[in-house]
């Protein structure tokens, strides 16, 4: 039989089951375990965040939430023991109807989910502690860390996903630009969508420091589990940085992206 040492003693087996993450004779497939190892790191990244919050109540929004392995797991290994409740925001409603059905099904009732996108979300949420995103499609990964700015979270934790928006600026504008040196960062289209994806991830840190967050960025897992594996840890430590957006500034203005400005300085 197929090793099971990656699930956790304290974990629910039946659980794992219905987010098919196991098979009904409890093995692990390549694509599952590359997802429980995915979310089990974040976990470790998120897990002493919760741990701050001791016998105080909190709220982790969970933005694009998927199939929402990540609420579940969470809520299964640590916030179940905690005063804390996690709120999973989809846009797919047809996600969000199976999320519910799970989670009355285990009786997890510090869990809930919305149909909703992450913007209007905004309006109905009233308050977030942490707030995550895991792989939110292209600009999803923006409007979460807008939504935490505007709710003054005091934890931001999010994997980019593919980014699209500050690629498609960099082709458009590279022949306008041919002659500037920095082009060379991004003649090559592959290099374009890298570069695009590296300074979207550059901006956004800076935009965090901006609002007054301490920010740290590393790799979640190996690069042989994901592409989209950069994670950035934002603490709300309340020191507005102004520098940094004279930065941001700086750097749209040499990759001829000041039309994104309001993106990476406004929220
Ligand atoms: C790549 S999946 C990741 C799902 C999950 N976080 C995970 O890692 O398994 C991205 C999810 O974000 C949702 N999404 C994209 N844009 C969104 C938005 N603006 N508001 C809410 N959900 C969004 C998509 O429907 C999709 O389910």
């Amino acid at each position: 039989m197929e090793k099971t040492y990656e699930i956790r003693p304290d974990q629910s087996i039946e659980l794992l089951k219905e987010l098919h993450i196991l098979t009904r004779d409890q093995k692990l497939n390549q694509d599952s375990r590359r997802k429980l190892k995915q979310i089990y790191h974040l976990a470790n990244f998120i897990e002493p965040i919760i741990q701050k919050y001791e016998n105080k109540p909190f709220t982790l929004i969970d933005h694009g939430a998927g199939k929402s392995y990540l609420g579940f797991i969470l809520y299964d290994l640590i916030i179940k023991n905690t005063l804390g409740k996690i709120i999973g925001v989809e846009i797919n409603e047809k996600l969000v109807k199976k999320s519910n059905q799970l989670m009355q099904k285990f009786r997890f009732s510090n869990m809930s989910f919305m149909s909703q996108d992450i913007d209007s979300s905004n309006e109905t949420i009233k308050n977030a502690e942490i707030v995550t995103a895991l792989h939110a499609c292209d600009t999803a990964t923006d409007d979460a860390i807008d939504f935490a700015l505007q709710k003054n979270a005091d934890w931001i934790v999010v994997i980019p996903c593919c980014q699209a928006e500050v690629y498609q600026h960099l082709k458009k504008n590279k022949s306008n630009n041919l002659n500037h040196h920095l082009v060379e960062l991004y003649r090559h289209g592959i290099h374009s969508r890298e570069f695009g994806s590296m300074l979207t991830n550059v901006l956004r840190c800076l935009k965090l420091e901006y609002y007054g967050f301490k920010v740290s960025v590393t790799e979640l897992v190996g690069w042989e589990h994901s592409m989209k594996n950069e994670i950035i840890i934002a603490e709300n430590i309340r020191q507005k940085k102004v520098s940094a957006g004279a930065r941001i500034e700086k750097l749209l203005a040499d990759f001829d992206l000041l039309a994104l400005k309001s993106r990476f300085l406004d929220i």
